[in-house]
């Protein structure tokens, strides 16, 4: 079959190369890709990253799946379009995807279902947020309803803080994005990312992941897209599991359905375990980046009939192709997903400066020296006129390894960082520190 990713960060770039050894896939293409993907599928001459031309291009080609990334194309109706022509695409649709574009609405269908989540209000003026912050405890977390590139939520220690960052907000700092605040209660506990596959029914798993948002050691600093993760998490219990499962996933898909909301795709659920009891932090309806990376190299199964499952439509027709796969069928016929043992990490490379502002165009050195139990999965980069491979973006690699244990993964992966170099080039060393210490 024919594959088209849509999308061009490390995200993708771990997708494009688990499905490059799909059994299933005979041509893999990915749009707008980068660097590191044009390695695993070929990035097609397109005029431009719109959902339409896209869609042309996949029509042009029959593309048989199409399996999309990032979550503004989903906010902005890919699966929608792409269905409305017949086409099978992995991803959830418009509607669905307001669970992540708008915060509001993610909190307020949380509360219809009594999901467990931080108390909050949602304010679209100055003087009532005003009202609430001089009564709040601190911290307080001050979030812009809209997508903000993972930049919108600010955690304010004290009122002077979260005062300014709420007029900021309201005045246009995130745009459009921030004409709605939701002013949270700040939740102390462990974070923890639960990636699952559903067809708005039936869930499979991921297992589960730690992301580090902060910019700096120690998990200080600005708060970043994610500087690393490691999957899995020892503290990621099948006990924690059946308890989101029970108060998180099902009343949510529940009160999904209850709203005629048909949810197929990647639900990511941002938890924060406050002693050993899971609340939302936020939904996100696609895969995390950076936890996709350390969650691909350690997945065996083979992923396409899952995404092929989800992406069915009921009572949709099937295309030519299918009678020739039998194994595609629903999601709830396939088996659990299949993970290595042991540890799978990555760690980000980003320009010197990222999150705030960083140079483009260095030259990177030493992509080939890795180990070849090592992936490093592009995120931003691009070929400059000479061929030569630079940066181009704030997040550089994905420095991706694995081991037995936590810290032989730690080990193997902080050895494959330190032989790729560019100008500037910034990094975390402490990735995975939670599970060394659990592991002491
Ligand atoms: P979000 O974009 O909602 O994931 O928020 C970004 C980060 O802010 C999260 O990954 C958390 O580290 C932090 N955060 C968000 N909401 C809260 C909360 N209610 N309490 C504590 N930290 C939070
Ligand atoms: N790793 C966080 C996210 O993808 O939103």
């Amino acid at each position: 079959m024919k594959v088209l990713v849509v999308g061009k960060g490390g995200r993708e770039h771990a997708l494009a190369w688990k499905i490059a050894q799909s059994f299933y896939v005979d041509k893999l293409f990915c749009f707008p890709g980068n660097a590191g993907i044009a390695k695993v599928a070929e990035i097609p001459d397109i005029a431009d990253d719109s959902v339409e031309s896209l869609l042309n291009f996949a029509l042009q080609e029959s593309i048989d799946l199409t399996v999309v990334g990032p979550e503004d194309y989903l906010a902005k109706g890919i699966v929608d379009a792409f269905e409305a022509k017949g086409l099978r695409i992995f991803g959830v649709n418009k509607e669905a995807a307001q669970l992540e574009s708008s915060k509001a609405f993610a909190k307020e269908v949380m509360k219809s279902a009594n999901i467990p989540t931080a108390a909050y209000s949602t304010v679209t003026d100055f003087e009532t947020g005003n009202k609430i912050l001089k009564s709040s405890k601190y911290p307080v977390v001050l979030k812009a309803d809209g997508l903000a590139a993972g930049k919108g939520v600010i955690i304010c220690g004290a009122y002077d803080e979260a005062v300014s960052e709420l007029s900021q907000m309201l005045g246009g700092k995130f745009k459009s994005a921030g004409t709605k605040v939701v002013i949270e209660e700040f939740l102390k506990g462990e974070e923890l990312s639960l990636l699952l596959l559903t067809d708005g029914t039936n869930v499979k798993p991921l297992l589960f992941s730690q992301d580090h948002k902060a910019l700096n050691d120690g998990d200080t600093g600005l708060n970043t897209g994610g500087m690393g993760a490691y999957t899995p998490v020892k503290s990621g219990t099948s006990e924690l599991y059946e308890k989101v499962d029970k108060s998180v996933t099902q009343p949510l898909l529940k009160e999904l359905k209850k709203r005629g909301i048909n949810y197929r795709g990647i639900l990511y659920i941002g938890l924060m375990v406050v002693e050993g009891e899971p609340y939302v932090l936020e939904y996100n309806v696609r895969f995390g980046d950076p936890e996709t990376e350390p969650l691909m190299f350690m997945l065996i199964s083979d992923i396409i009939p899952y995404f092929w499952a989800v992406a069915g439509k009921e009572g949709s027709s099937l295309r030519g192709k299918d009678e020739n796969m039998p194994l595609f069928t629903t999601l709830e016929s396939l088996p659990d997903l299949v993970w290595r043992s042991g540890y799978g990490m990555c760690v980000v490379l980003a320009s010197g400066g990222y999150p705030e502002s960083y140079e483009k165009g260095k030259i990177i050195s030493g992509l080939d020296s890795v180990d070849n139990d090592c992936v490093v999965f592009h995120a931003g980069t691009k070929f400059d006129a000479s061929g030569n491979i630079v940066t181009d973006g704030g997040r550089v690699l994905m420095v991706t390894s694995g081991g037995k244990n936590i810290n032989e993964a730690v080990e193997n992966t902080y050895k494959n960082v330190a032989k790729i170099t560019f100008d500037k080039a910034y990094f975390r060393h402490d990735i995975a520190h939670r599970e060394q210490e659990r592991a002491k």
